[in-house]
């Protein structure tokens, strides 16, 4: 089978196999949708991608990690619109990566006096902006939030999403339900009903759209520190997310408030975030301890494919393998392994006309690093590679 064979994903007929992984784009500005996040998009549906994620909108405001961020609200909807249009015209499908904080939050903008999450717990993202504990949600805030995920995954529809992907990785709120190291609730939701929240979430959304709208959902492997959401507790996810009518699991892993670069592997851009850091004691805390508390991770080809082979066995659903995929060889490496969809995010910042070089055969690979410069860039002009070809 080839990355370039047709697949009908819900009701999406996708052209070929590749999805652009949400990247976060910084080009929100107080929370809106601008010109350069619409070019943004439009520029890697023309570049041949079959799918592109528009990158973490918040459910509500509360829900951002930080202010300038997407979050969802019908005055939000017709700038999407204009998003949705401009990648349609060039042939591909969009998808919204709805999601929430928790306590992961260095959101200036806060309405409650403090982020929620699983427990009671330090924020460390928020420390030394003010906002250094984490309340534990209540029950009713739980049904609260489940209702912002219904209510944003409806209006993504309104404003032409093709898809929504549901963030239940990467140490976000979801994520931190969880998770065993950050969910320490001894009731209903707690212990061995971590997944109860966002499976819930995953049913109500999947019920309150039509069957042709995909819902995927963003899953970790492993969280990838000891303590955290190991492969088996993946897999039991995974088949809940299956009984529960996803269309697709992205497989990811990593929990940014632990380990940030266990996600991406490569190169620590420390001194990138020192330099676009704004605020004084941001830098210098970055600068004294951000060599001893974010390690580095060895990138390799397809780093995530062993423990996805694991998801797969245990399955049916559709996957999409993530992580590392750099070459056209791996997008043929990952449907021969069963996985009926691929990710890529660096390489399609790298170059978004990439996977169209990959159909006329005019490129094999990608030159992407990954020196993960694309990620302090978020900062400085919204999210781009500064090796762009
Ligand atoms: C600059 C940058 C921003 C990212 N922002 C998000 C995000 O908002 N949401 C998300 O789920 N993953 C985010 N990721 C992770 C990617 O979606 C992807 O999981 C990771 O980069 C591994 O894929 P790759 O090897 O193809 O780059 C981001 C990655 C990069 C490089």
């Amino acid at each position: 089978m080839s990355p370039f064979s047709r697949y009908r994903l819900a009701g999406i007929d996708l052209r070929n196999r590749v999805i652009k992984a949400a990247t976060f784009e910084g080009m929100s500005p107080d929370g809106n949708v601008s010109a350069a996040l619409i070019e943004h998009h439009r520029q890697i549906a023309q570049g041949g991608a079959a799918m592109t994620t528009v990158a973490y909108c918040a459910v509500s405001p509360d829900g951002r990690t930080f202010r300038d961020q997407l979050h969802m609200r019908p005055e939000l909807v017709p700038g999407l619109r204009q998003l949705t249009d401009a990648v349609h015209a060039e042939g591909a499908a969009a998808s919204l990566q709805l999601g929430h904080c928790g306590g992961f939050c260095d959101n200036n903008d806060l309405r409650r006096r403090r982020p929620m999450g699983p427990s009671r717990a330090f924020n460390k993202l928020g420390a030394l902006s003010g906002r250094p504990l984490i309340d534990a949600m209540s029950r009713d805030e739980i049904e609260e939030v489940t209702a912002q995920f219904v209510a944003a995954a409806r209006l993504s529809r309104e404003a032409g999403f093709d898809a929504v992907e549901l963030h239940l990785g990467h140490g976000y709120l979801l994520s931190q339900f969880l998770s065993p190291a950050t969910n320490r609730r001894t009731d209903e939701f707690g212990g061995t009903s971590r997944a109860r929240f966002p499976l819930g979430v995953a049913e109500r959304v999947r019920a309150a759209l039509p069957p042709e709208m995909a819902v995927l959902a963003k899953i970790n492997l492993r969280d990838g520190f000891r303590g955290g959401l190991e492969i088996d507790d993946s897999i039991e996810l995974a088949r809940g997310l299956e009984a529960r009518g996803l269309d697709a699991l992205v497989l990811s892993g990593g929990f940014v408030s632990k380990d940030a670069f266990y996600l991406f592997r490569g190169q620590r851009p420390l001194g990138a975030m020192i330099e676009v850091e704004k605020r004084w004691h941001k830098k210098l805390a970055l600068a004294l301890f951000g060599p001893l508390v974010i390690r580095e991770h060895r990138f390799e080809p397809m780093y995530f494919l062993p423990l996805a082979r694991k998801v797969r066995s245990a399955v049916r659903m559709p996957l999409v393998l993530l992580g590392g995929i750099t070459a056209l060889g791996h997008l043929e490496a990952a449907l021969t392994e069963g996985f009926e969809l691929s990710a890529m995010a660096r390489a399609l910042i790298h170059d978004p006309a990439l996977i169209a070089k990959f159909a006329s055969g005019a490129v094999q690979k990608s030159a992407c690093v990954p020196c993960n410069l694309c990620v302090a860039e978020i900062d400085r002009h919204g999210v781009r590679c500064v090796r762009a070809c």
